[in-house]
């Protein structure tokens, strides 16, 4: 271990809109004497927190070695250090080679996670990711690209399962997208899909519409970068009409703090809350 006061906080930064930062990332950042974002995901306005006098530098430009240097050489001056990273840290964050280095190094470092804008694009789309008897999974998951996805992993695999998936990172490939979902045979042309592009950013914009029109939609808006693709039933504008209701509520369900109505009345039922 080095032997300092010094450490790295690796910050989940939210989506975007600084009110979606935990109050643990705002204080990391506001006392953090160098504090390090990926400007191309992060807004300025979230490191805008950061005290008079500290070090505030983008890291896009920056290659792993570029910014674990800025790291050790704070840290070995008994620094604290803010690596704000986008949305949550843990999902497509590149933080175990970060972390590894740290290990090795001997450093102290914590992580504080932060809202995945695939949970702040589930509000503002006002969806439940799991629908009762209609999705009860959420897969988080990409399109293959330069990035080689694992055996049994490909889209087209996953899709099979037809529940709620969150597809990061694959905007640019949205054709491609839409034939591996429809020919996994999990989602037709009419299922129901969402783009949402910079969740929690001024010029946010949301796009719904169906796998038969979403690729020729996202192309007429122009969008190339920074948008999350949700497709399956949770993100059915009609799905109220449905009328998919949870059993946790319902007045009937008997579960560990509450006794349903029927079995009050001698029917008997059980479950978890
Ligand atoms: C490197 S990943 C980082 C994901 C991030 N760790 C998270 O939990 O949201 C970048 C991808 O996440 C998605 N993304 C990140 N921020 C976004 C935002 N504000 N709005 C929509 N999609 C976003 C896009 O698919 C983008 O290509």
């Amino acid at each position: 271990m080095v032997n300092t006061k010094g450490k790295v906080y690796i910050v989940g930064g939210g989506p975007g809109n600084p009110e979606l930062l935990t109050l643990k990332a705002k204080r990391i950042i506001e006392t953090a004497d160098v504090v390090i974002f990926a400007d191309s995901l992060v807004p300025p306005e979230i490191v805008a927190f950061a005290k008079e006098g500290a070090v505030v530098q983008g890291s896009k430009e920056l290659n792993l070695d570029e910014i674990m240097d800025l790291e050790l050489t704070a840290v070995r001056e008994g620094k604290i250090v803010a690596r704000v990273q986008s949305g949550d840290p843990s999902i497509y964050g590149a933080i175990l080679e970060q972390m590894r280095i740290l290990k090795d190094e001997g450093v102290d470092f914590e992580i504080i996670p932060g809202v995945s804008a695939a949970f702040a694009a589930a509000a503002v789309l006002k969806s439940e990711l799991t629908v009762p008897e209609k999705a009860q999974t959420v897969i988080l998951t990409r399109m293959e690209g330069r990035v080689a996805m694992p055996q049994g992993e490909q889209l087209k695999d996953l899709a099979a399962h037809g529940c709620t998936m969150v597809i990061f990172l694959s905007i640019t490939r949205m054709t491609g997208v839409v034939r591996e979902l429809i020919s996994s045979g999990g989602y037709t042309e009419d299922s129901p899909v969402a783009v949402v592009y910079r969740v929690g950013w001024p010029d946010e914009l949301v796009i719904r519409g169906t796998l038969k029109d979403i690729a020729s939609k996202v192309r007429a808006a122009k969008i190339t970068l920074q948008a999350l693709i949700i497709v399956g039933d949770a993100v059915d504008p009609g799905l109220d009409a449905a009328g998919a209701v949870s059993h946790l509520y319902s007045s009937n369900y008997t579960h560990r703090y509450r006794r349903g109505q029927e079995a009050v009345s001698g029917t008997q039922a059980s479950g978890n809350a």
